[in-house]
């Protein structure tokens, strides 16, 4: 073997290279390494000029040190807010004890800690946990054990409309996005149903005695916030307890207190077979996917020394800061009430948007959600706009076309400091999901700026909107 004497380092960046690079060599790294196509949608929005230099609590912090208002809160990640200090605190200690992260070869007692307290969170026989890094990972996981649980000839997959459960090929087949899909061979053991349909549920359940497994977010996020009422759970459960028919319910976005329960389910009070959690699970600052079966149901599929080994366990799963830093974001949520705190500020924070309606109804659709899981919903006005305005924006982004969300999206950040997000299958929907965290005063602030921004008009939105896209 040809023995190299001397192995030259590459041109690297340094750590502190990274931490201080500037925008135009973020935007060249990015458009040349990361994804260039995604640069597009980011200077639509202005989301471009922006480079953050700290985040804390509600905060996101700028090079000029302007305080951006953090309603998008990650799609869900962020219930703790940025850095929350016991986090930060939690992981510091670990470190600086210098504990073992990847435990492939030993017991973990923080991955064992972890399972446990999910255990004692989940109701009924929700208990046994498998652990990832990401919601795709854990929806995976979820979908597995219940397939394997279903038990051979039951193999098929019952998924709703607008889902969305992660873009790895698996889930990518239950994720009901023509785009995301694309050209990709996916698992055709599928069926398709309306979300909150149970006459289409039940009718799919009796047409097929192969469906052994039905997947469904509580709280369609990708879908636009779209929520189904207790009764229909509660009829769900039944049908699949006729049917034998594994429920999986997707908590990746919704759980984890959100919905102003731990899971949304529990506003039903029922309990699926699988779950799912992630995003917040992390704290805010660790990638933490985890994925919570029934005892039966996972036993059937990989209870014994022969199946252990079949779906697990992933070399990051159960990683140690990040077990650590999920178990601290649990306590968190009950020691600093974050859950009564979601369900209190998500009903005003749904009442002052109610209230907003009610001032524009020409502007705002419809206010919805749990919690602090909230979607504001536009009219479409892509044909009502004057015909100049039209021909001016048909030049844009297929996206933001006929959607108000985009522009409202870009001048809430531009004019007001406040960051809103945006709806993967409904243009027209801007998502609200803060830190739990998050007070009064908090959603004071967002609810005066939109306001104030709405008191301009459909058309003044749109020439704001075009005059800042001019400007670039
Ligand atoms: C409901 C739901 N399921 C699954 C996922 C996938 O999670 P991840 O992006 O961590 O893979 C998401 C992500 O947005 C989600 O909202």
């Amino acid at each position: 073997m040809n023995i190299p004497n001397e192995i030259k380092k590459p041109n690297l960046l340094s750590v502190e290279d990274a931490k201080a690079l500037d925008l135009p060599l973020m935007t060249e790294y990015f458009k040349k390494y990361l994804n260039p196509g995604q640069l597009h949608f980011m200077k639509l929005l202005g989301f471009n000029k922006i480079r953050i230099e700290r985040a804390e609590g509600m905060y996101y912090i700028d090079q000029n040190d302007r305080q951006i208002l953090d309603f998008f809160g990650g799609f869900g990640s962020l219930a703790f807010g940025h850095n929350h200090p016991k986090i930060l605190a939690a992981r510091i200690a670990f470190q600086n004890e210098k504990r073992h992260e990847i435990a492939m070869a030993f017991l973990s007692q923080y991955a064992a800690a972890l399972a446990k307290n999910l255990a004692e969170i989940s109701p009924g026989h929700l208990d046994m946990v498998f652990l990832g890094s990401s919601g795709s990972e854990a929806m995976e996981a979820a979908v597995k054990v219940a397939e394997r649980a279903a038990g051979p000839g039951r193999s098929k997959i019952v998924y709703a409309e607008n889902s969305f459960h992660g873009k790895t090929k698996g889930v990518l087949s239950i994720t009901d996005s023509p785009l995301y899909r694309g050209q990709f061979r996916l698992v055709d053991d599928t069926v398709r149903v309306p979300f909150g349909d149970i006459e289409a549920i039940r009718h799919a359940f009796e047409a097929d005695p192969e469906i052994g497994v039905i997947v469904l977010e509580t709280i369609q996020g990708g879908g636009g916030i779209v929520t189904a009422p207790p009764e229909f759970w509660q009829q769900l459960r039944a049908l699949c307890d006729k049917h034998k028919v594994l429920w999986v319910a997707d908590e990746v976005q919704c759980g984890m207190g959100r919905s102003g329960r731990f899971y949304a389910f529990e506003h039903a009070g029922v309990v699926p077979d699988v779950t799912a959690l992630a995003k917040s699970l992390g704290g805010g600052k660790s990638a933490v996917g985890a994925m919570i079966a029934s005892r039966d149901v996972y036993m059937k599929a990989y209870g014994k020394p022969n199946t252990a080994l079949i779906h697990g366990p992933a070399t990051f799963g159960g990683i140690g800061e990040a077990c650590i830093t999920a178990i601290e974001a649990l306590n968190l949520l009950y020691d600093e009430g974050l859950i009564a705190n979601s369900a209190q500020q998500g009903a005003y924070l749904l009442d002052r948007l109610k209230g907003l309606q009610a001032k524009y109804p020409k502007i705002i659709k419809d206010v919805r959600g749990q919690g602090l899981m909230v979607g504001l919903e536009f009219h479409d006005f892509s044909q009502t706009l004057p015909a100049l305005l039209r021909s001016i924006i048909s030049v844009l982004d297929e996206k933001l076309k006929g959607s108000l969300s985009g522009f409202v999206g870009a001048l809430m950040l531009r004019d007001y400091d406040i960051l809103v997000a945006f709806t993967e299958y409904n243009r027209n929907v801007i998502r609200l999901e803060p830190p739990l965290i998050c007070q009064s005063a908090d959603v004071d602030r967002f609810v005066d700026a939109l306001d104030d921004l709405l008191s301009r008009g459909i058309v003044g939105i749109v020439k704001d909107f075009l005059a800042s896209q001019v400007k670039q």
